[in-house]
């Protein structure tokens, strides 16, 4: 008798060696083809699923039968299952890991201070930080890493300024994210990192209760509605968010338009476009590359195919942001394109907090990188990039740029 022939596409897990530095793994893209909710197996031997489809992707996002709490979920990556014992300790107030009404409760608490209003009153003091990290790059004088210099420090200042945590601390802070994201950091040592910011923001949010500043973390601890454990988790998923993700942005935006002097022009000398060139931005190089992950509340049918309660379904941002039936050649990048209604802020209740934040870091300190220093470039061949393949946030390690 011959033995049944598993079905090629339920063994394979998830591509993630990418051939060029802007562009998804090719294999993905094959994947696509075959199918846009597509079986995958997960790290544990779960047989998940794999959706490349815009629609998909978005209606998965809009659908409370998709759960984002960590207990229900598999892990695509081997070196990060989901540990029990680990789930005890996650921060309370880690509320993108909740399903509503759960999650509400937090998000709604914190929904008015990152409206665009708020953030049109923050754009001076933005300017104000791109300007000093831009003069002391060129007190510096070339060539400079440009994620130490530029992409990291402002997206980290600004929201430390927002939340009231102090800029001299960066170094702890931005150690353990960057442990935190690395999808190859030892379980344990991921972990610790966790148990490590948490604890910092624990004892800061303890302090501020004494003498409170005029900052997020001081009126969510006068707000009176949340125990200090649950602020600090708050402080903690927003720190991390607040900075990891625009800052790379920043460094892996900057190379692309450095290894594309036509759209780096675009960007530089037209104003008018800026708004239309972030979001072309963040759709083409869609930093969140590896996810988000919901889990099925229950079956639920999506072009297609069953998806049976308890499995999980990892959605590829980069490759849903790609689908050419939603953009038109999707894989140029051009910024005067309207790229409105990418995902690259995700969707649905946990659609990007700090979205409007972030456009505002970089519709100011894009343009006025490449206006400050016109013959900007790169100051090694572009392969010689150190790519972040194996980080949560997609971008660049390092960005030695000349001018
Ligand atoms: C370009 C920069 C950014 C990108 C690409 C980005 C991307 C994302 C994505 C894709 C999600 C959805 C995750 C999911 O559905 O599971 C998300 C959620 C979130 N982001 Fe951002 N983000 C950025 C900047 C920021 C900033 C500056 C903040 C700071 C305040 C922030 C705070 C958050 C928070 C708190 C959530 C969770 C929201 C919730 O669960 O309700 N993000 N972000």
């Amino acid at each position: 008798m011959t033995e049944a022939i598993p079905r090629r596409e339920t063994r394979e897990t998830l591509p993630i060696t990418r051939e060029r530095p802007f562009d998804p793994p090719d294999e993905l893209g094959r994947w696509r083809e075959e199918a846009t909710v597509r079986r995958m197996t997960y790290a544990d031997g779960h047989e998940g699923w794999v959706v490349t489809g815009y629609a998909a992707a978005r209606a998965i996002l809009a659908d409370p039968r998709f759960s984002n709490r960590p207990e229900l979920l598999h892990s695509p990556f081997p070196n990060r299952p989901i540990r029990r014992e680990d789930l005890e300790r996650m921060p309370p107030g880690f509320f993108i890991r909740m399903d509503p009404p759960e999650h509400t409760r937090y998000r709604k608490l914190l929904t008015g201070q990152f409206t665009v209003r708020r953030m049109k009153l923050l754009e001076p003091r933005i300017a104000e930080i791109v300007a000093d990290h831009l003069d002391a790059m060129e007190r510096h004088g070339p060539p400079v890493d440009l994620v130490p210099t530029f992409a990291l420090p402002i997206p980290s200042l600004v929201i430390c300024e927002l939340l009231g945590v102090p800029y001299g601390d960066r170094e702890r802070f931005q150690r353990d994210s960057a442990t935190l994201l690395n999808l190859e950091t030892p379980l344990d040592d991921a972990q610790a990192a966790l148990d490590d910011l948490f604890a910092y923001l624990h004892e800061l949010v303890l302090r501020k209760s004494t003498e409170q500043g005029d900052d997020l973390l001081s009126g969510l601890i006068s707000a009176g509605e949340l125990t200090d454990r649950e602020i600090a988790g708050m402080g903690l998923l927003l720190l991390i968010a607040g900075h990891e993700t625009t800052a790379n942005m920043l460094g892996l935006g900057t190379f692309a338009l450095l290894c594309d002097p036509a759209q780096l022009t675009v960007m530089r000398d037209d104003p008018g476009s800026v708004e239309n060139a972030v979001e072309e931005l963040m759709r083409y190089l869609s930093v969140v590359h590896l996810g988000p992950i919901r889990a099925a509340l229950e079956d639920v049918e999506i072009d297609g195919r069953l998806i049976r309660a308890g499995e999980s379904v990892l959605l590829s941002l980069p490759l849903v942001n790609r689908d050419p039936e939603r953009f038109a050649d999707p894989t140029v990048l051009d910024l005067a394109r309207s790229a409105q209604g990418h995902l690259g802020f995700g969707h649905g209740v946990h659609q990007c907090l700090g979205q409007q934040l972030a456009r505002a870091e970089m519709r100011i300190a894009f343009p006025a990188l490449l206006r400050r220093f016109p013959g900007l470039r790169l100051a090694v061949p572009p392969e010689e990039v150190p790519m972040r393949a194996a980080m949560a946030i997609y971008g660049v390690h390092r960005l030695p740029v000349a001018w």
